[in-house]
Parts: structure tokens; C-alpha cells; sequence
């Protein structure tokens, strides 16, 4: 089957969102293959597959030959209550036992954070390069994700506000994106595994060289900026990140396979009827080093 590529939204994002076709996913994939995924992704940022009904062992799989991938560790699910390996991020409403959960179960609560526009990992010192989420299950109604293009992002502000943010570094950890939603009661260890990480707030492709803007729910405060002015000024950048003219919302088909680029997008889950079923299941491919290894040149 010859591999193909076409954006989503030709017209208003013709380099961002794109659908891939030609590949079996559930199969070893061919050198020809993985430069073409490579190439797509580096190209638009987010790439959705259709019918790709996926087993964990083959999501991981077709998921390693694309970088080394990153531990499960930041649900709130302890090793023992996992439904599925530490391999995938398990971002369903379902218990160890494939229940719904309550309403009101922290765990459940926790996940809402997804909710928030955010980029996957940058609460870890080094975080994500691809997500990989494959749906196995979801509800008849709801449930889509929006994806942020933040290159657009960067490439629309204005010049005085590009040279103030150039060299900016941001402090990232998963209590400040709880927290804008009031999940606010955490464990001694659970704040000990959330201890904030510095990352760049404008970033270079390694590939491209493009420059992004890295913004996410977990970034809490500028470095030497008092935090209620390093907040209002951040949301400001999310409000400008997500105007509709830069997202591409997915509506998800039951085995569809999206893959997107941490780097250069923010994204969110929509809400859902809480009674009903979505079974998501996430790998992670490791970005390798952190954003600040990866400066854009002086400005
Ligand atoms: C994720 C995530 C959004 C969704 O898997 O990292 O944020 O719609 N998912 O489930
Ligand atoms: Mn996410």
C-alpha cells in the first residue's frame, strides 16, 4: 500500500494536522515506514491513523520504533491498581477491574487535569516527544481532542513581546495544573515526585529549527517574575496559543491512532458523559534531553 499524507484542513492549516495513510501499524514497520511517520510529524505536528485496531503489545511495539519511551508514572495509579503495563498511560475512566469510576474517585479527579490545554511530560526534567494515543473505546458523544499549533503561535506574536520571552525559562509541575482546577490535597511523596522542573518557554526543532512557544496548564511561574504577574502574563500566551485559527479538534473514531509532537503543539481532552466508556490507552516517546538543551539561536 503506498504511503500518503494529506493535511486535515488544507485552506486555514495546510502544515498542521495531517491524516496518514498506507500503514499497518499492528505490523513491523518497514525503515521506509518509520522516516515516512518521522517526516509527516516533523512536518505537521500531528498525524491521525484510522483503523489501526491495536493490541498494548503492538502499540508498544510500533510505538519503540520511534525513540525510546517514557514509564507510566504520573497518574496517580499505583503499580499494583494498574490495569494495563507501565509501558502505556492508561487515560480511560476505568478502575483495575475495567469499572467506571466514581465520580468523585481521586484518581478520576486527577486525570480531569487532561482537560486543560497542556503538552504531555513537561512537569518531567526531560519530557515527551511523541504521544501516541490509540482509542479503543469512546463514547457515542463528547470526548474530542484539540490540538494547538504553537509555532503558528510564536510566529504570530508580536516582535517586542518574541525578544521578552526569548530567553525565559518556565517551572513546570503537575500541583500547579491540579491546582487551577482545585485538586489541591496531595500526599508527602506525591509532592516529592512533583518537585517543579525548569523548561524554555521558546524552543527550537532540532529538524526544522522553527521556533515554538512551550506553554502547558504545569508551567506556574516565570524565573525572577513575582507568580500572580508570571500567571496572568502566561495565560495571556495560552489565550493567543489557542485561538480557534490554530487548533485542529479530532473527533475520534474507535481505532483511530493519533500521534502528536509534544514540541511544538499543546492539546486537551473534551468533556464527556462521566456514566460511559473511553478507553484510551498512551505511549510516550521520550523527547531524550530537556527544553533547555534546546535554545533558539540569540535574538
Ligand atoms: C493524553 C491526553 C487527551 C484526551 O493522552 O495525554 O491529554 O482527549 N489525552 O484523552
Ligand atoms: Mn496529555
Amino acid at each position: 500500500m503506498a504511503i500518503a499524507v494529506r493535511p486535515i484542513d488544507p485552506i486555514s492549516r495546510p502544515d498542521f494536522a495531517a491524516e496518514m495513510t498506507g500503514i499497518d501499524l499492528s505490523k513491523t514497520l518497514t525503515e521506509e515506514e518509520v522516516s515516512a511517520i518521522h517526516d509527516g510529524m516533523t512536518r505537521f505536528g500531528v498525524l491521525v491513523f484510522h483503523d489501526q485496531d491495536l493490541t498494548d503489545e503492538s502499540q508498544v511495539a510500533f510505538s519503540r520504533q520511534l525513540g525510546p519511551l517514557e514509564d507510566a508514572i504520573s497518574d496517580l495509579r499505583a503499580v499494583k491498581e494498574r490495569r494495563i503495563s507501565m509501558d502505556l498511560s492508561d487515560i480511560s475512566n476505568l478502575d483495575q477491574n475495567s469499572k467506571i469510576m466514581a465520580r468523585d474517585d481521586r484518581r478520576r479527579l486527577f486525570g480531569l487535569g487532561n482537560l486543560l490545554w497542556h503538552s504531555d511530560s513537561s512537569f518531567k526534567k526531560v519530557p515527551a516527544k511523541y504521544s501516541l494515543l490509540s482509542a479503543r473505546v469512546i463514547p457515542e458523544t463528547g470526548g474530542n481532542t484539540e490540538f494547538a499549533d504553537m509555532r503558528a503561535a510564536y510566529d504570530t506574536l508580536d516582535e517586542a513581546t518574541k525578544r521578552q520571552i526569548h530567553d525565559m525559562i518556565c517551572e513546570h509541575s503537575q500541583i500547579y495544573s491540579r491546582g487551577l482546577l482545585g485538586f489541591t490535597e496531595f500526599t508527602e511523596e506525591e509532592r516529592r515526585q512533583c518537585t517543579p522542573v525548569h523548561q524554555r518557554l521558546v524552543r527550537r526543532h532540532p529538524v526544522t529549527g522553527r521556533l515554538s512557544l512551550y506553554l502547558a496548564s504545569h508551567a506556574g511561574t516565570i524565573l525572577g517574575w513575582p507568580m500572580p504577574e508570571a500567571r496572568a502574563f502566561l495565560m495571556d500566551l495560552v489565550e493567543h496559543a489557542t485561538q480557534r485559527k490554530f487548533v485542529y479538534a479530532h473527533a475520534w473514531r474507535r481505532h483511530d491512532l493519533v500521534i502528536w509532537d509534544n514540541r511544538v503543539t499543546m492539546h486537551r481532552a473534551r468533556r464527556y458523559d462521566a456514566a460511559k466508556v473511553r478507553d484510551m490507552r498512551r505511549t510516550t516517546v521520550s523527547n531524550e534531553v530537556s527544553s533547555l538543551e534546546q535554545a533558539p539561536p540569540p535574538f
